[in-house]
């Protein structure tokens, strides 16, 4: 432990030094305030002993300056005037304590070594608290890179499942990037927060995923489907609902595509839900993938053209299809000038 003694009287540094130096303290001098808080800014120190009359600066002022610098560090006052009001504002200013002049051996011995206690447990608790402060940060880090990780692999996991419906049928490749596209920016035309819009993005690279259920003969035939063959279509909302319904992700991705082909006057699939029943994300997703698909050119059809789609969706708006998701789409197509997109998306399902 290291003390610093500060006392006009150069007898009193000289005993006082001696004194504790044979106790096995490090022990630096001054002769003034000054001089003490020159070395307190240079060194470290453990226990302050001060006079507490001084020339120039005060013990007593000197003392208030350095509860400010050293909170944690114990300082001893002495003074020559063994007066209760001496002590009192000596202990009101923060001192551990203080000793009365001539300073005894025993007493000074005793009473730094109280101090030393004092200090040991202050350091021990500022070395808990930098222990406690750096658990917190490696924590913070740790969570941090976690979550990183997780939403990484969640995004890998989603593209590897929307080009697994791609390489199973190949006539509509790419339909469900561009439906998941315009799906997010017809939410966004809608005024949707930002990660909403990645929550319908997502749902559209993913909401042809049921087909995967779909026998191959289903999807690869070139000519057009008969009615019976059309009903096993349809069953690809329910198995992409129970595909994805285990996966947890911030929006009801599952949900919103058991959704994607009902209509607000129930003439939809598969429930014949109507109106409000059915989610906005899934009203937006029909819109998408209904003008998707009638625009894009498919091997046993030719395009049906994008002012086809348009009037598809113009016609059927507020029967089949939500008004508002309509207007947004026209907008975009429209006057916007919105061009369909081929890019995937990476989605961070962190909240932004
Ligand atoms: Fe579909």
């Amino acid at each position: 432990m290291r003390v610093l003694i500060v006392d006009d009287e150069k007898s009193i540094r000289t005993t006082l030094k001696i004194f504790l130096e044979r106790e096995g303290f490090a022990v630096d001098t001054a002769e003034t305030a000054m001089q003490a808080m020159d070395l307190v800014q240079m060194e470290s120190y453990d226990i302050l002993i001060s006079d507490i009359i001084m020339p120039q600066v005060s013990g007593v002022e000197f003392l208030e300056e350095i509860r400010v610098s050293l909170p944690d560090v114990p300082i001893l006052m002495m003074t020559g005037e063994p007066t209760v009001e001496t002590a009192v504002v000596a202990l009101q200013r923060g001192a551990f304590d203080y000793l009365y002049k001539p300073i005894q051996k025993e007493a000074l011995v005793k009473t730094v070594k109280q101090a030393a206690k004092v200090r040991e447990l202050a350091l021990q608790k500022q070395a808990l608290e930098q222990e406690k402060f750096e658990y917190q940060l490696n924590l913070e880090a740790m969570i941090s890179r976690r979550t990183a990780d997780l939403d990484k692999s969640m995004q890998s996991t989603i593209k590897v499942m929307t080009s697994l419906v791609d390489s199973r049928d190949p006539y509509t490749s790419g339909h469900q990037i561009r439906v998941g596209n315009l799906s997010a920016a017809i939410a966004l035309e809608l005024g949707l927060p930002a990660f909403a819009a990645t929550g319908i993005r997502v749902t559209g690279y993913l909401h042809d995923i049921g087909k995967l259920a779909l026998p191959s003969e289903i999807l690869v035939k070139p000519t057009k489907l008969s009615r019976y063959e059309f009903e096993i279509v349809k069953t690809h909302s329910e198995s992409g609902y129970n595909i994805l319904r285990e996966l947890s992700l911030p929006w009801p991705v599952a949900e919103i595509i058991y959704q994607h082909h009902e209509r607000l006057d129930g003439s939809g699939y598969p429930r014949g839900l109507t109106g409000d029943e059915i989610l906005l994300e899934s009203r937006i997703l029909i819109v998408a993938d209904v003008v998707e698909a009638m625009a894009s050119h498919r091997p046993y059809r030719a395009s049906l053209g994008l002012d086809a789609a348009l009037a598809e969706i113009r016609q059927h708006a507020g029967i089949y299809y939500d008004p508002d998701a309509v207007a947004a789409c026209l907008k975009l197509l429209g006057e916007k000038g919105y061009e369909f997109e081929n890019t995937y998306y990476e989605a961070s399902f962190i909240g932004i």
